[in-house]
């Protein structure tokens, strides 16, 4: 009997190095089958992989499309790891394939948008990176139906609009990885469906600190212990990291130490040049050229709306 258990165990270590070239076989942090391609040089979802195998890790490799179909085998699929491969885009699919997926790793790869639905394959999600892409766009519906994700990852992408519904479905999120992005402004009453997300990273983006932008200000004020920046594995508290890029008067102020009045009033030095300037001739009246241009233009969502598109 007990050699029979010995030759058991041999045989179970032989398989578990020999299942598949390229890949390991072994358990995750809570002991889940696993098996890892690491840097095998694939370019699809390699044949012959037990079915069972709950975690597949193929970080850089050269898979350049990701088909949910490939993956329905796996009955019991906890997490997909594609990190550092060159999938350009996430298809929405018409049904939940992949209904037992729980974390998916897309960090480092070609994305450069993702559309409605993007992930209506994989509604259980608890876990999401999308990391180091050059996301530029998302939409309100992009991640609909993931009410059960917690943590998403955005982070080191080229994100310029937040979409104003964005985070309507994300009934869970815990985690919000925004930094690094072009991001200027946040919708007003962003947070609004779950105003509290414990952990928080919005650095690195070129803030704007005008009127537009008050709820961004209110928001840090209220939550300013929920913002973290990160380096590695650390975090820190971060607040006072996400500062302004603009107007030239902001620029590098925290936006949690303004004021209303700062956002909101016209900035005194750019109206004296001109209430300085000698009059001396009467200006033709219904021309606004002499007027400061902060009185002029309160910033609009058609100003930006135009800069989106060039
Ligand atoms: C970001 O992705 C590129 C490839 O797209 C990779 O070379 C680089 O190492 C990644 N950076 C990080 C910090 O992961």
């Amino acid at each position: 009997m007990q050699l029979f258990l010995l030759l058991f165990f041999l045989l179970d270590q032989v398989i578990m190095v020999t299942a598949v070239p390229g890949c390991q076989d072994g358990r995750d942090r809570d002991h889940r089958r696993s098996t890892n391609c690491k840097e095998a040089g694939l370019s699809d979802v390699p044949a012959g992989l037990d079915p069972q195998i709950r975690v597949l890790l193929f970080p850089n490799n050269l898979i350049s499309s990701l088909s949910w179909s490939s993956f329905t085998v796996f009955t019991d699929l906890y997490e997909i790891d594609l990190t550092g491969n060159k999938v350009p885009e996430v298809t929405p699919s018409g049904s939940p394939l992949l209904p037992t997926l729980s974390v998916l790793r897309l960090g480092s790869n070609r994305l450069t948008s993702l559309s409605d639905h993007a992930f209506s394959a994989c509604p259980a999600l608890t876990e999401l990176y999308l990391d180091n892409n050059t996301i530029v766009s998302l939409t309100d519906q992009t991640f609909s139906g993931l009410d059960r994700l917690q943590i998403l990852d955005l982070s080191s992408n080229q994100i310029k609009v937040l979409p104003q519904l964005m985070l309507h479905p994300l009934t869970s999120i815990e985690i919000l990885y925004m930094e690094n992005n072009k991001i200027k402004l946040m919708p007003d009453g962003w947070f609004n469906k779950k105003e509290e997300v414990p952990y928080l990273f919005l650095s690195a983006n070129p803030w704007d600190c005008t009127c537009s932008n008050l709820y961004l200000q209110t928001y840090m004020v209220d939550f300013d212990l929920n913002v973290y920046i990160r380096d590695g594995e650390t975090i820190m508290s971060g607040a006072l990291e996400v500062v302004c890029s603009s107007p030239p008067w902001h620029v590098g102020k925290p936006v949690m130490n303004l004021e209303e009045s700062d956002l909101c009033s016209p900035h005194l030095s750019t109206v004296r040049p001109n209430t300085e300037s000698p009059t001396t001739q009467p200006r033709p009246a219904g021309t606004s050229e002499s007027l400061p241009s902060i009185l002029t233009s309160t910033p609009t969502d058609e100003i930006q709306e135009e800069e989106e598109h060039t």
